[in-house]
């Protein structure tokens, strides 16, 4: 099988991989990084969202080879690296239930404020939005990004 060498959360890995295999799969089966989800497979419920050179992508339908050169940030390694107002507010609020969607959620919203930290309702909505939840949790998520974009987070 060919090697790949990626670059996430900073560490530079190299993976012995099928060709075309999707990088979610080598995140959590290769890497051990099982803090990005699994659902679709097939790019629409955003459960599998990570960073790619700072944007939100879905993991499940990026093949290893593409990712080969880009700079790739899981939900652990926003957890590492930033100590994430996010995370606090997301406790404080107690935004999730069976937290199965959750890191999607907020690597979806981190890409977000990093680029926009004071982004419009429209905005907020047209970026998460796709991003599906089945606890139905989409309430306290307005509810925390409020309080985030209110404090200038
Ligand atoms: S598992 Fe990737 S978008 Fe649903
Ligand atoms: S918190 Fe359960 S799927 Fe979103």
């Amino acid at each position: 099988m060919p090697k790949y060498t990626l670059t996430v959360n900073e560490k530079k890995q190299t993976v012995d991989v099928d060709a075309g295999t999707p990088l979610l799969w080598v995140l959590r089966d290769n890497l051990g990084l099982t803090g990005t989800k699994y659902s679709c497979g097939e790019g629409i419920c955003g459960n599998c969202t990570i960073h790619v050179n700072g944007k939100a992508e879905r993991s499940c339908v990026i093949n290893v080879e593409d990712a080969v050169g880009s700079s790739i940030t899981t939900i652990e390694g926003l957890a590492e690296k930033h100590d994430h107002p996010i995370f606090k507010t997301w406790i404080e609020l107690e935004v999730s239930q069976c937290g199965y969607c959750q890191p999607g959620q907020i690597m979806t919203l981190a890409a977000l404020l990093e680029q926009n930290p004071k982004p419009s309702r429209k905005e907020i909505d047209d970026a998460l939005n796709s991003v599906l939840c089945r606890c139905g949790t989409y309430q306290r998520i307005r509810n925390a990004v409020d309080k985030l974009v209110e404090e200038g987070q």
